[in-house]
């Protein structure tokens, strides 16, 4: 008979999630994934079986039609559900609010709806630094006031992150891990899965390993003259296989503690864009064609995570550098063009 605690994981085809269902292989837990494939491609569930040697259950719905995922928790007992399935495009958001409140406000309802209705406790939600704007203290800790979101999306996350606590407070929902990420980065170590960017990368290492891939003939870098280390932005990168832990590690927390937290997942040191570049320059052994160019509208100057809180929560810790990244980040890539 099979024991293993079932985890629901919706947006588990998608870049963060793929890696969280080798995580959760990995940590005795059995996960069952929900995707609608709307920013991700089907063939990564062969990736999945090719790197664990497992076939993973999935369902291909939409979180946002009721009837479908009621069939899912109906078919399956869940101990818990990591809750990645999301819109994340920024300036998509601010063209198309509408489309991005419902998928991602409506998404979140319906799945506490079902956790209620199927008595499943434990929630993981993927948040972000996006809802702290620009800080007004750095490192960024967790008390750090929420400001009003730069964009639709980042209102979606401050929205849903409202709907978790209002749903703790009145015990429909038992517990919840709200995870605010900061910047993730690379691939798993083994390249066969990693971040699939539809169309032109909107992100900075998508954008260096495209480049250095001759796809992008050069990198662009939004801005030399903030007050930063180096006059360009600082973020906080953190490795996507360290990332993918802290969910298990959360599942795990919520489950023995029976207790609710939000919490920063990021590495507590900010990297420069030019520093970032440089580390994929240096791991790689490769030049990068890049330019200075204006700056990105509504980009913050720098942010990086107080990560004491999480660290000393979840008894977790990333073990991956930024030079691991670029290198894990740039496999991956050549895997792509290879195949
Ligand atoms: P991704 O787009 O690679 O993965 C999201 C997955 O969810 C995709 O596979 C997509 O097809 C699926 N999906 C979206 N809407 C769905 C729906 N209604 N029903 C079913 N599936 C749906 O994105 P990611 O980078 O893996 O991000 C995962 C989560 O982390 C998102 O909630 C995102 O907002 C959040 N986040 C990401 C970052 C980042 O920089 N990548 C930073 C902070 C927070
Ligand atoms: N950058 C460049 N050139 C590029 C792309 C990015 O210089 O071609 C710079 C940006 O100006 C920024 C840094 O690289 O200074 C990182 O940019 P990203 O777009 O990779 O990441 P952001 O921190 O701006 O945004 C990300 C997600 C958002 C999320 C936010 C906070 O894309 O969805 O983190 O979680 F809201």
């Amino acid at each position: 008979m099979n024991t293993k605690p079932k985890i629901l994981i919706t947006g588990g085809a998608g870049y963060i999630g793929s890696h969280t269902v080798v995580a959760l292989l990995e940590g005795g837990f059995e996960p069952v994934i929900v995707d609608n494939y709307c920013n991700s491609q089907k063939w990564i569930m062969d990736q999945l079986k090719e790197l664990t040697g497992q076939i993973i259950k999935e369902y291909t719905v939409d979180c946002t039609n009721l009837k479908e995922l009621d069939t899912v928790f109906e078919n399956e007992t869940f101990a818990g559900v990591i809750h990645f399935a999301a819109l994340k495009a920024v300036g998509e958001s601010v063209s198309e609010p509408l489309k991005y409140y419902r998928n991602n406000v409506g998404s979140l309802i319906n799945i506490i709806d079902l956790m209620s209705k199927y008595n499943v406790p434990n929630l993981v939600f993927s948040s972000s630094c996006t809802v702290y704007g620009e800080a007004d203290y750095l490192p960024v800790n967790e008390q750090h006031p929420i400001k009003t979101a730069e964009s639709p999306y980042g209102c979606t996350k401050q929205m849903c992150e409202q709907i978790i606590n209002d749903c703790i407070k009145s015990k429909k929902l038992s517990r919840a891990t709200i995870l605010r990420y900061f910047n993730p980065v690379g691939a798993n170590t083994s390249g066969l899965i990693g971040e699939l960017p539809i169309g032109t990368p909107n992100n900075l290492v998508p954008f260096i390993t495209q480049t250095a891939a001759g796809i992008r003939p050069n990198l662009t870098i939004f801005g030399d003259d903030y007050n930063t280390v180096d006059g360009t932005c600082v973020r906080d990168y953190i490795h996507v296989m360290d990332l993918a832990d802290a969910h298990v590690k959360s599942l795990e927390n919520m489950e023995s503690k029976k207790e609710s937290f939000t919490l920063n997942i990021g590495t507590g040191k900010g990297s420069s864009v030019l520093e970032t570049v440089k580390a994929f320059e240096k791991v790689n052994k490769l030049k990068l064609n890049y330019k200075i160019g204006a700056k990105r509208e509504g980009d913050i100057e720098q942010i990086y995570a107080e990560t004491s809180l999480s660290e000393k929560t979840l008894g977790w810790k990333t073990k991956y550098s930024l030079e691991d990244a670029m290198r894990d980040a740039w496999k991956w890539q050549q895997y792509l063009d290879a195949k």
